[in-house]
């Protein structure tokens, strides 16, 4: 962080408490006990839950004597239904307290289906407008619901440790964001071999998600000291064993510094904010229905030419932390060496750069750039390089497709 004016001043909100390591998922029951849990309810996946990936977790909070439901009908993209259904398993079913086992999907459910719990109206009230400069959603969310345990079973989002909850709305195509530190989870227990299961193309995709919210946040013009610091070293821990994670899934080591590395990054961008790879694939992902970390894995390269004129000292420093040897380079070719290395990591994981190789259409692209452009202002505002005009946010499109 060569560059970093120490006279700045910015705020860090502490995560959720992070139990981590091989086995911990066994502790579930004792901590669900000190949160005064008695009826505790498992919200999962069909697949998770057909593969017995929740038995674990279910056995432990038994032997803690509670008393255990398991509701598995999250979607692969949270509906508004699915987090409906939970909810209303939740209330028939008396539960206390929701254990949330799964990847972004099931854990962002579960912070809507807390909300939703204790507070009126309908969770698209609560969804951001992402519309011009102020995102203020229509309602503020005023009470905390049950408390949840997360239980990632992906590295990736960084969900886990996040105050933020995407659901997608099937009557407008759009997945709207809630978004308040009473989301968050009351704990994470990180487990890397709930992790181990993962394909290898799961693997990349979430992989490439906490890599793109690293670097995301690591770029954003900021003074954020804490944050960065974690985000950098994600960033040197990712470039290391992503790659090995990919390899071979059964790898606890990679797995263990990957699951790290998402859940330290989720700490890190829930301070530090994002900038518009996550625009771009965020509608994207509306639009085509792409998995996330696909799509940010796709646009990368091209969110990094584009920023690359505003921001040499901070890829440099990202050159350095994915391994270059950039003594003795100017800056600028040192940030070079990081655009490079990026691009050779998300090469080894079997990222494709062009978003014409995964079937999307040049009539989607419109609705795309529409899209981006409406929303830019707030990330704009914090990236290297600004959109000026509606050009730029097609040119870089054009240049990804
Ligand atoms: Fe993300």
């Amino acid at each position: 962080m060569g560059m970093t004016n120490w006279s700045g001043d910015f705020e860090f909100r502490s995560p959720a408490r992070i139990v981590f390591g091989v086995g911990t998922v066994e502790r579930v029951g004792e901590i669900a006990k000190s949160l005064g849990s008695k009826t505790p309810l498992i919200v999962t996946d069909p697949i998770l839950h057909e593969i017995g990936l929740t038995e674990g977790a279910e056995k432990a909070l038994r032997d803690a004597g509670l008393s255990v439901e398991v509701f598995s009908g999250i979607a692969t993209e949270p509906t508004l239904e699915s987090v409906e259904n939970a909810v209303d398993a939740f209330r028939s079913a008396d539960r206390d307290l929701i254990v949330a086992l799964g990847g972004g999907s099931t854990i962002d459910s579960s912070k809507s289906v807390s909300l939703l719990l204790v507070n009126e109206g309908k969770l698209t009230e609560y969804h951001q407008s992402r519309v011009g400069t102020d995102w203020t959603p229509p309602r503020k969310i005023e009470k905390r619901g049950a408390h949840i345990i997360s239980v990632p079973t992906t590295a990736g989002t960084g969900s886990e440790v996040t105050a933020g909850s995407g659901v997608f709305n099937p009557d407008t195509g759009i997945k709207g964001w809630a978004g308040d530190p009473i989301l968050r989870p009351s704990v994470a227990i990180c487990d890397p071999e709930l992790n181990a299961t993962m394909p290898p193309n799961v693997t990349a995709n979430t992989g490439a998600d906490a890599l793109s919210q690293a670097m995301e946040c690591y770029l954003v013009n900021r003074f954020k000291p804490t944050a960065d610091t974690l985000a950098i070293k994600a960033i040197e821990v990712i470039g290391k064993y992503l790659p090995k994670a990919f390899a071979n899934g059964q790898d606890i080591e990679a797995r263990s510094a990957m699951l790290w590395s998402a859940t330290t990054v989720g700490v890190a961008f829930g301070n530090g904010g994002l900038i518009h790879n996550h625009t771009y694939s965020e509608v994207l992902g509306d639009v085509t229905h792409l998995p996330h970390g696909r799509l940010l894995g796709i646009m990368l390269p091209h969110i990094l030419d584009f920023n690359f004129p505003g921001c040499h000292e901070k890829l440099a420093d990202i050159a350095r932390a994915l391994g270059e040897d950039i003594d003795g380079a100017s800056t600028r070719d040192a940030a070079e060496m990081g655009v490079i290395a990026v691009n050779r990591l998300l090469e080894e994981i079997e990222m494709d750069d062009k978003l014409s190789n995964y079937g999307v259409t040049k009539a989607q692209l419109q609705t795309v750039a529409e899209r981006v452009w409406a929303q830019h202002g707030p990330r704009s505002a914090l990236s290297p390089r600004a959109f000026r005009t509606f050009d730029d946010v097609m040119d870089l499109l054009r240049q990804a497709y």
